[in-house]
C-alpha cells in the first residue's frame, strides 16, 4: 500500500505550475459526449476521477485518444450503449454528469448512482427535479438513474439550494432541449462557467452562466469543438495555503487571480502578503499567522473544498479561530488526524473552534477525503519531525503529482510502500 513518507519544517520556496481544474475537466469531457464530432481538449488535469470518468465513457463507444499527458481527443459517434455501470463509476460523483449529457443528446440515460469523497450527505433531488422539469421521466431501480423523454422541452426551473452539479447536468441537458430553460439560483463556480463556455464552443446557446440566472436557448445539434480547461482553483489555494502554514514563499503559476479572490482576502487577513499578477499569484508569509473567522459558501464565497487548507493554517495561529462549514455536514472528519499532530479544535456540529498551537508534531495519519488529505500533509509539511499517511490514493483523486510538485518547492516528502522505505527515508532526511 503507498503512503507518504514526510519530514516537516521546511519552507516552501518557489513556483509551482497549476494544472487544469478537475470540477471542470469532468463536466467538459461528459458534455462532449453530446456532440457526433471530434472535440479537442487541452489542460486536462491527469487525475485519478478524469481518468475513470474516460474509461467509463470508453465503456461505452466513446473513442477517446490520448495526444499528450494534457490533451485529449473524443469522438462520440459511434455510442453503442446509453447505460454506464463500470465498476470505477460508481466510486465518482461526477458520474452523473453522464446523465445529463445523454439525456440531453438521446433523451435516455442509466447511470450508476454517484460516489465521490465521503463528506456528508449528498443528495440529488435538484438533478431529479430538473430533469422532470425539463419533461424525462427519472426513476432509480437496481442502484441504476435511469432518465427518459420523448421530447426535453425548455422550462423554469428554481433551484432550492445552490448545487454545482444540479446546475450543470440541468444546463447539460437543457442544452439540447426545445425552447428556453431558465435556471435561477444557479451556482456560479468558474467551473459551471467553463462548462457553458465549452457548449456554447459546440453550437449551444447558453447566458449567464456566473450570475445566479442562467437562460439556455436548446439547439438541435452541437457540433465539434477544440477547448483549453480552466486552471484548477483549489489546486492553486492548496499551494497557496502550504506556503502560509510552512511560513514559505511560493508563487502559483497558471491561475486566473480573480477565481482565487476569497482565498487571497483569507490569506492576507491572518498576515501573509498575496502579491498578483496577470496569471500568477505569491504567498510569502514571513509573519506569524493571526487568527480568523471563515464560513464556506457557494462561489463567490470561501470554497468547502478550501475549508480543511484553512482550518489547517489557523490551527497554527495565534489566538481562538472559527470555521462554520456550511455545504457539507460531514466535512471535519479530518480534525481526530490533525489532533494527533496537536491541533487544538473542539467540533461542534458545523462548527470548528480552534486555539491555535505553536507548531505541529508529525505522526501516523491517514487521508479521510481528497481536500482532508490534502490538507494534512500541508499540515505535516510544516510539523517537528516524520508523518507517515495512509490512504493517499484519496489525494491522488484530484492533484496531479502532488508530491512531486512539493518536491519541487523543497518538500521532503516522498511515495513509500513499506515500514522498510520510512525508516529508509528518515534516515535519509535526518
Ligand atoms: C461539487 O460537488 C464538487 N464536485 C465538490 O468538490 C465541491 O465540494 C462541491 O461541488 C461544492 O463546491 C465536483 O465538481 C465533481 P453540490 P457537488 O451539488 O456537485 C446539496 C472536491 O473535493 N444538494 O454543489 O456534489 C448537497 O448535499 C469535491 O473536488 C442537495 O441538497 O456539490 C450539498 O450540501 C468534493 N440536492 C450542497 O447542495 C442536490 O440535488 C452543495 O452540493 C444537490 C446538492
Amino acid at each position: 500500500m503507498e503512503q507518504y513518507a514526510i519530514k516537516g519544517g521546511n519552507p516552501l520556496v518557489g513556483d509551482v505550475e497549476i494544472g487544469g481544474a478537475k470540477n471542470a475537466a469532468l463536466p467538459i469531457l461528459a458534455a462532449s459526449a453530446m456532440t457526433d464530432e471530434t472535440v479537442y481538449i487541452e489542460n486536462m488535469p491527469d487525475v485519478r476521477d478524469t481518468k475513470v470518468l474516460l474509461d467509463a465513457m470508453q465503456s461505452i463507444g466513446v473513442m477517446i485518444k490520448s495526444t499528450g499527458r494534457h490533451s485529449v481527443i473524443l469522438n462520440a459517434g459511434n455510442i453503442n450503449s446509453l447505460t454506464v455501470d463500470s465498476e470505477g463509476i460508481k466510486k465518482i460523483r461526477a458520474s452523473y454528469y453522464l446523465l445529463g449529457a445523454l439525456l440531453g443528446k438521446y433523451k435516455h440515460a442509466e447511470v450508476a448512482l454517484p460516489g465521490g469523497c465521503d463528506i456528508g450527505c449528498r443528495a440529488i433531488d435538484q438533478h431529479i427535479k430538473g430533469f422532470r422539469a425539463l419533461g424525462a421521466d427519472v426513476s432509480i431501480r437496481h442502484g441504476l438513474i435511469r432518465a427518459t423523454a420523448e421530447r426535453l422541452t425548455g422550462s423554469h426551473i428554481y433551484m432550492d439550494v445552490v448545487s454545482v452539479g444540479a446546475t450543470i447536468n440541468v444546463m447539460m441537458a437543457a442544452a439540447m432541449a426545445e425552447g428556453m430553460t431558465i435556471i435561477e439560483n444557479a451556482a456560479k463556480e468558474p467551473h459551471v462557467v467553463d462548462l457553458a463556455n465549452f457548449l456554447n464552443s459546440m453550437g449551444a446557446n447558453i447566458k449567464g452562466a456566473g450570475t445566479d440566472v442562467i437562460r439556455i436557448k436548446g439547439v438541435s445539434r452541437l457540433h465539434g469543438t477544440e477547448y483549453t480547461i480552466i486552471p484548477d482553483q483549489i489546486e492553486a489555494g492548496t499551494f497557496m495555503f502550504a506556503a502560509a502554514v510552512t511560513k514559505g514563499d511560493v508563487t502559483v503559476k497558471n491561475v486566473i487571480p480573480k477565481h482565487l479572490e476569497s482565498i487571497t482576502a483569507k490569506l492576507r487577513e491572518i498576515g501573509c502578503e498575496v502579491e498578483e499578477a496577470d496569471d500568477c499569484i505569491r504567498v510569502v508569509a514571513s509573519k506569524p499567522l493571526r487568527h480568523t473567522q471563515v464560513k464556506t459558501l457557494p462561489y463567490p464565497g470561501f470554497p468547502t473544498d478550501m475549508q480543511p487548507q484553512i482550518t489547517v493554517a489557523l490551527a497554527m495561529s495565534r489566538g481562538t479561530s472559527i470555521v462554520t462549514e456550511s455545504i457539507f455536514e460531514n466535512r471535519f472528519k479530518y480534525v481526530d488526524e490533525l489532533t494527533r499532530m496537536g491541533a487544538n479544535i473542539k467540533v461542534e456540529g458545523n462548527t470548528a473552534i480552534i486555539d491555535g498551537v505553536e507548531k505541529y508534531t508529525g505522526a501516523s495519519i491517514s487521508a479521510p477525503d481528497l481536500r482532508a488529505g490534502a490538507a494534512l500533509v500541508i499540515a505535516a509539511l510544516a510539523a517537528e519531525g516524520d508523518t507517515i499517511m495512509d490512504a493517499i490514493k484519496y489525494i491522488e483523486r484530484g492533484y496531479e503529482d502532488f508530491h512531486v510538485k512539493l518536491q519541487g518547492l523543497g518538500a521532503q516528502i516522498e511515495v513509500v510502500q513499506t515500514e522498510k522505505d520510512f525508516q529508509k527515508f528518515k534516515l535519509k532526511t535526518g
